[in-house]
């Protein structure tokens, strides 16, 4: 590969640190007008573009942005392919829903051709919206991860996906058997985990739809191979809780399920966690597992309210998931839109810069990545992504009376969505332009 270096100037920001952390000063990094330095894929340099200017050559390719935002590509942390063709189905909560609309829906993945053509567009929706990494839920087939990791391939994205393991209590086109999902993930595991930037995640749907001696060799293949992903869903609905509880009596509650099995660790996460207690957001913290917090979900299901600050008390690691397709969007910004309400309803407050710091580098270190992505640190990865102010006449508007980057990047967040994202860059190669 010839040697390649180029560079973008602009307003750039990216959060280095959590809030909850260090402040909400020490959090962010901002260059009003910035200079992002990428050499072969990855960032060499970010500064002040006058002074770094002057440390490069004069011939340097430079890409020069007005009205615009440099940021990070931002991190989706639970999303499901198969349920793009059913976002905004209308009148049921999570267990009927899943019956009603998902299973049906993801029933369409047992043709590889539906499975590739979906991918497609799956891809090309992250792209527009700015999401750059997403952990991803396939269908039961394992096609849906082939179709998917194929065209992530080709793109050279970082993407994490796994094909569902579901063994009981849904329909018969669409189980597996505890067997059958062990030898298909790891053949899957074999063909993609480690494959340029690609990683596999061992994935169990949730408790219901596993019967104990699937969720044995889920447990099973994360100590066979080393980095290897977890994902479910855990304590959304109330329904489902219950329904747990009765499934498996003998544990102390939803959570001690999946400890029983060993899927808890640095690697695991686990989706929503509405309803979860204080001593399970301890042990969830103790053995360095992330929760998804996926607003628009929660909200469009009924779940409930993500209680943010009692994650933050246990220092538990949460990113932030559309779960496209009980989320009803693509789009990060938007989801953080839905994150500030959640907040509000609680009587608690979400600082723009937690919500960059949840969409970038709290979803990298949920995923462990974060010395990879997340930041615009030099030698990670150049995923980043480029912000217009003036992508619809309001946004244009109601930022020219925006006194400081922090009401800016509010805004953003408010009225933002895939229209904001003029372009997007995955390991320094343009994979979307508005
Ligand atoms: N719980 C089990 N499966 C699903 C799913 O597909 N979506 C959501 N939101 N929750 C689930
Ligand atoms: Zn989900």
């Amino acid at each position: 590969m010839p040697f390649t270096r180029k560079a973008y100037r602009a307003a750039i920001l990216h959060s280095i640190a959590d809030p909850a952390e260090v402040g909400i000063e020490a959090s962010y990094e901002y260059f009003e007008d910035g200079l992002l330095v990428v050499e072969n894929g990855q960032i060499s340099a970010i500064g002040h573009a006058t002074e770094l200017l002057s440390t490069l050559p004069a011939d340097i390719e430079i890409t020069h942005y007005q009205d615009a935002l440099i940021t990070p590509g931002l991190i989706d942390t639970h999303i499901h392919l198969p349920q793009t063709g059913m976002v905004g189905a209308y009148g049921e909560q999570l267990l009927d829903w899943l019956n009603t609309y998902t299973f049906p829906c993801e029933s369409q993945f047992a043709d590889k051709a539906h499975a590739d053509e979906v991918a497609d567009i799956f891809i090309k929706e992250l792209l527009r919206n700015g999401t750059t990494t997403a952990l991803v839920f396939g269908s039961v087939h394992p096609q849906s991860v082939n179709s998917f990791f194929e065209a992530a391939q080709q793109l050279d994205l970082r993407m994490i996906a796994g094909k569902v393991m579901m063994d009981r209590n849904a329909p018969d086109y669409l189980t597996d058997t505890a067997e059958s999902s062990y030898v298909e993930s790891k053949a899957l595991i074999e063909r993609w985990h480690g494959k340029g930037r690609l990683h596999y995640a061992v994935t169990p749907r949730f408790a219901p739809t596993s019967t104990p001696e699937q969720l044995t060799l889920a447990g099973q293949l994360l100590g066979e191979y080393p980095d290897l992903y977890m994902q479910t869903h855990i304590s959304e609905n109330l329904k489902e809780v219950e329904w747990v509880k009765e499934l498996f009596p003998e544990r102390k509650g939803y959570l001690d399920v999946y400890d029983h099995y060993q899927l808890l660790g640095e690697r695991s996460v686990f989706a929503h966690g509405v309803h979860l207690c204080d001593d399970e957001c301890a042990r969830l913290a103790e053995t360095g597992s992330a929760i998804a917090f996926c607003p628009t979900s929660n909200f469009f299901l009924g779940s409930g309210l993500f209680n943010l600050p009692m994650a933050e008390k246990h220092k538990l690691n949460v990113g932030l998931g559309t779960d496209v397709g009980g989320g009803t969007s693509f789009s990060l910004l938007q989801t953080l839109n839905e994150a500030y309400k959640v907040m509000q309803l609680q009587g608690a407050r979400l600082s723009p810069f937690k919500s960059l710091y949840l969409a970038t580098l709290g979803g990298a270190r949920a995923l462990r990545l974060e010395d990879k992505i997340g930041t615009l640190h030099p030698g990670t990865d150049a995923d980043f992504l480029v912000l217009d102010y003036n992508a619809t006449p309001l946004l244009s508007y109601r930022l020219k009376q925006a006194n400081n980057i922090a009401e800016t990047l509010f805004v953003l967040m408010t009225l933002g969505d895939d229209r904001t994202v003029l372009q997007t860059y995955a390991a320094g190669t343009l994979v979307h332009q508005r």
